[in-house]
């Protein structure tokens, strides 16, 4: 083995300090600063959970808002010139928004960010009406990119993954979560959450790692997926939970993937170890998704392209978030979007991630927010708020980021634009003009 080895821990040794030739910075500014004069400033002020139903309309602006940063925390939001009292006279640096929304930073709570390879080719397949499903029966889709991850080295699995992480940045991420899914066996699976670990550590951006093990049935256990579930819930999960590898465990319950009996297998077996549960739920078929993630109390179900009617109850009743991913039937060519606008009229708290994977490389939560808006039929105000704190809530993460508060993490973007419903409008460009990682610029648009 090379020393850029694929096996052990030790492989990662090739990595110290920054990386070359990278748009992100690491570090290099001050944390304390004050961003005056937004045009529009989302606080999102209020309780700091999920928001459902109307709440998710109020995005609480200040117009010619100011927010003050001090060692990385948000210490005062107001009006300019209120803030401007308050703090100036500490001389503390100040960047003028004027003409701008300035926002808490995107929250994505749905990625398959680490893996090998592209299916740029599937495109042609899709548009010649082969669907998601029949690409994966046929050993492509999902197996496709687990034979490009398991036999790519630690150093091209980094790189490739950092390289994404770096645009989701530059397009306003701040938190991401990040799945497995790509190995299945159990060295690979270890791996690519070890590469979540690093990646965290080298890149200005939360990462919180998921296991999903469950993504497929490894190709060593075709047809026997009982026994491939028995092999993640006795060989792999108490691994990964004993190492802290994973705060979130994920299954991929759909109709010839994982039923719903093992899917609750795995997913019981995660919580007994103390992990947090997501559910790929419904997405190409009414699987009983949504009812599993209620049953099992997960915190999220995630697609809900198709859940049932009592599935949906159920969510509602036991506060399981929605997370919709509006770019995965964009991009698998299909009609059929999940129902945004009546999941939240049924008081299911509605967030919304990129999906970022190998059939739907959508590295941009202001993308996602504009499928969310145009095809999904959500409100400007209640697709950023499912960007944010609801994100944030679908993560764990909501007492930390997700608005613009006192206490809060100062995770900021600077939109060079004067109104926040241009996000959604002014779809592929990137908005970005400024992105604050714990009060320090990480990314600008100028530095380009
Ligand atoms: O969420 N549906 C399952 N998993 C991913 C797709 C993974 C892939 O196609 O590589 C999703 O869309
Ligand atoms: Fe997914």
């Amino acid at each position: 083995m090379s020393s850029l080895g694929r096996e052990g821990t030790e492989s990662f040794d090739w990595f110290k300090g920054a990386k070359p030739d990278s748009d992100i910075a690491i570090d290099t500014m001050t944390r304390d600063m004050l961003i005056i004069h937004a045009s529009e400033m989302l606080t999102l002020r209020g309780p700091r959970r999920a928001r459902a139903k109307e709440e998710m309309s109020d995005l609480s602006i200040v117009t010619d808002g100011a927010v003050a940063i001090s060692d990385g925390v948000i210490v005062d939001v107001g009006k300019t010139d209120s803030v401007l009292r308050d703090h100036d006279a500490t001389g503390m640096d100040k960047l003028d928004a004027k003409g701008k929304v300035v926002m808490p930073g995107f929250v994505d709570p749905h990625t398959h960010v680490v893996y090998a390879g592209s299916r740029e080719f599937e495109i042609e397949l899709k548009a010649k009406g082969k669907s998601y499903m029949d690409i994966l029966r046929e050993g492509g889709g999902i197996y496709r990119t687990v034979q490009d991850t398991r036999v790519a080295s630690v150093k091209e699995l980094f790189d490739e993954s950092y390289k994404r992480l770096e645009s989701m940045i530059a397009h306003g991420s701040t938190t991401v979560e990040a799945k497995s899914g790509y190995g299945l066996d159990k060295e690979v699976e270890i791996r690519l959450l070890e590469i979540v670990r690093r990646l965290g550590e080298n890149l200005p951006a939360t990462l919180i790692p998921t296991y999903l093990g469950a993504h497929a049935v490894a190709p060593e256990f075709k047809s026997k997926p009982d026994d491939y579930v028995e092999f993640i819930v006795s060989e792999v999960l108490p691994v990964v939970a004993k190492r802290k590898l994973a705060e979130f465990c994920d299954v991929f319950c759909e109709k010839g993937v994982f039923n719903p009996k093992q899917s609750k297998k795995v997913l019981l077996a995660a919580k007994q170890l103390g992990m947090k549960l997501k559910v790929h739920a419904d997405e190409l078929h009414s699987s009983g998704g949504a009812e599993l993630a209620a049953e099992v109390g997960a915190v999220s179900a995630d697609h809900l392209v198709r859940p049932s009617d009592d599935g949906i109850m159920a969510m509602a009743r036991k506060d399981v978030m929605g997370v919709l991913l509006p770019a995965t039937p964009y991009a698998s060519m299909s009609k059929e979007y999940a129902d945004g606008r009546r999941l939240i009229d049924l008081g299911v708290p509605i967030a919304l991630g990129t999906d970022l994977n190998p059939n739907c490389w959508n590295e941009s939560m202001q993308f996602t927010i504009s499928l969310a808006c145009h095809k999904m039929r959500m409100s400007p105000a209640e697709a950023i708020t499912a960007s944010t704190i609801n994100a944030a809530a679908a993560l764990g993460v909501e007492k930390r980021v997700g608005s613009l508060e006192h206490g809060k993490r100062a995770d900021i973007l600077v939109m060079d634009t004067p109104k926040h419903a241009h996000i959604p409008y002014k779809f592929g460009t990137n908005l970005c003009s400024q992105v604050l990682k714990d009060g320090a610029i990480v990314w600008s648009k100028q530095s380009l």
